[in-house]
């Protein structure tokens, strides 16, 4: 992939000889005559290196430098400052700035490069992930409770962390009384309490990798707080801007969420791209579904985002599939069957199957639910070393073709 840098200079010969320059060595170059437009473009753009010229009319290069930290989008970017006015109090100035280096004009070409592709590796080295990715954003929902959505969430997050070997959150976003932390046995060190106290727009990556709770899966947690008031003050540009990082640097989120429509739970249903409206077959379950896909469908979201997942929670006697497909109008794509007090056992004593006993019928069930919901790229391309968890999926589905 080529990197991307980004010039900004009001002077078009110099723009055009260090653009030269860069192009020449196979960068993508973009380029911009005025902070204004720097500060409007950059943020599309996203590039992977920035070059600043200090003296520009209107705004110089520390000022500009100055408000590329203060954005979230844009705080870690790589900087480096041009400038022919070469004396330390300037250097100084440019690093308090923020900018990660100083090249004083007039330059030679090749220490130029040289710098620029330090700055170019550095950059990579700092950030939480060397790839920018972009998660799929599972969101597990419910308008009635007890439905299992929890359960499922949990057990999806782990089963795909577990099958891939890549980053996945389970956000937690059912506020008042989420439980991932407990069904998983962490402690509940953080949680969106911390989140909700910082503005939308100062939250960063930083930010959110501090609050994240680990569990031994691989599987990252963001739990939801320990006293329902705690978010409070949680609103739907915080959730958006916090789905927004942690999509930028890992492969799955899957999101458990509350019975209800607020606004925090609309922001994570908008934001993703897989809906799993999870029902079991009694009517009062039914008729939530029900009313949960006409509000999908009134907020405009296309029927192929929302799947159906019916889930026994119960023993004995339920409403037949079929029944429950024509009343819906809309295909059952799994369904998951009764467990006994197997889940519930798991669940309490912060076990869930598919992490502690993924070799049982349960576990595999769940490592075969979240391999379902698996990214195409990865269940086509899957990579290599295959896992254990990946393996047994492989292994299960040989054997019911025969
Ligand atoms: N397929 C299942 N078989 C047996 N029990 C289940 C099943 N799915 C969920 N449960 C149980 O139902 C209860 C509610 O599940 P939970 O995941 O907390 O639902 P929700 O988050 O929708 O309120 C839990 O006790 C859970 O163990
Ligand atoms: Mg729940």
């Amino acid at each position: 992939m080529r990197e991307k840098i980004f010039i900004v200079d009001d002077n078009e010969v110099s723009r055009k000889l260090v653009g030269g320059i860069l192009k020449k060595e196979g960068y993508e170059v973009y380029a911009a005559a005025s902070a204004t437009e720097a500060l409007a473009a950059i943020p599309n753009i996203m590039p992977d290196l920035v070059i600043l010229d200090v003296m520009m009319p209107e705004m110089d290069g520390y000022q500009l430098c100055r408000r590329l930290r203060d954005r979230s989008d844009t705080a870690r970017l790589p900087i480096i400052i041009l400038t022919s006015l070469n004396q330390l109090e300037e250097r100084l100035k440019a690093f308090e700035a923020g900018a990660d280096d100083f090249i004083p004009k007039p330059f030679q070409p090749q220490e130029f490069l040289a710098r620029v592709q330090v700055a170019l590796r550095r950059s990579g080295f700092y950030l939480p992930t060397p790839t920018k990715t972009e998660a799929s954003t599972i969101a597990v929902f419910s308008l009635r409770g007890g439905s299992g959505v929890s359960s499922i969430t949990a057990n999806t997050a782990i089963g795909l962390s577990q099958l891939w070997k890549k980053p996945v959150v389970l956000v937690d976003l059912a506020l008042e009384n989420g439980i991932s932390a407990l069904m998983l046995d962490l402690p509940l060190r953080h949680s969106w309490a911390e989140l909700s106290k910082i503005h939308a727009e100062e939250i960063d990556s930083e930010v959110v990798y501090q609050v994240l709770l680990k569990h031994p899966s691989g599987a990252n947690v963001l739990a939801a707080p320990r006293r329902p008031y705690e978010a409070e003050l949680l609103n739907a540009d915080q959730v958006k801007q916090v789905l927004t990082l942690l999509s930028q640097q890992n492969e799955y989120l899957v999101i458990d969420l509350p019975h209800n429509f607020a606004e925090t739970t609309l922001a994570a249903l908008d934001q993703a791209d897989l809906i799993l409206l999870v029902l079991s077959p009694e009517l009062a379950s039914v008729q939530c579904a029900s009313i949960a896909l006409d509000v999908f469908s009134k907020i405009g979201y296309p029927p192929e985002k929302v799947k159906l997942v019916l889930n026994w929670t119960f023993k004995g006697k339920g409403l037949p599939r079929e029944e429950i497909e024509k009343v819906l109008q809309k295909r059952i794509e799994i369904v998951l069957p009764f467990a006994g007090d197997e889940l519930i056992n798991a669940l309490t004593l912060g076990k869930p199957p598919v992490y502690e006993a993924p070799e049982s019928a349960l576990g595999g069930l769940f490592e075969d639910f979240a391999f379902y919901w698996s990214k195409p790229e990865h269940k086509k391309n899957p990579p290599k070393p295959y896992s254990e968890a990946l393996i047994r999926v492989q292994k299960r589905m040989k054997a019911r073709k025969k």
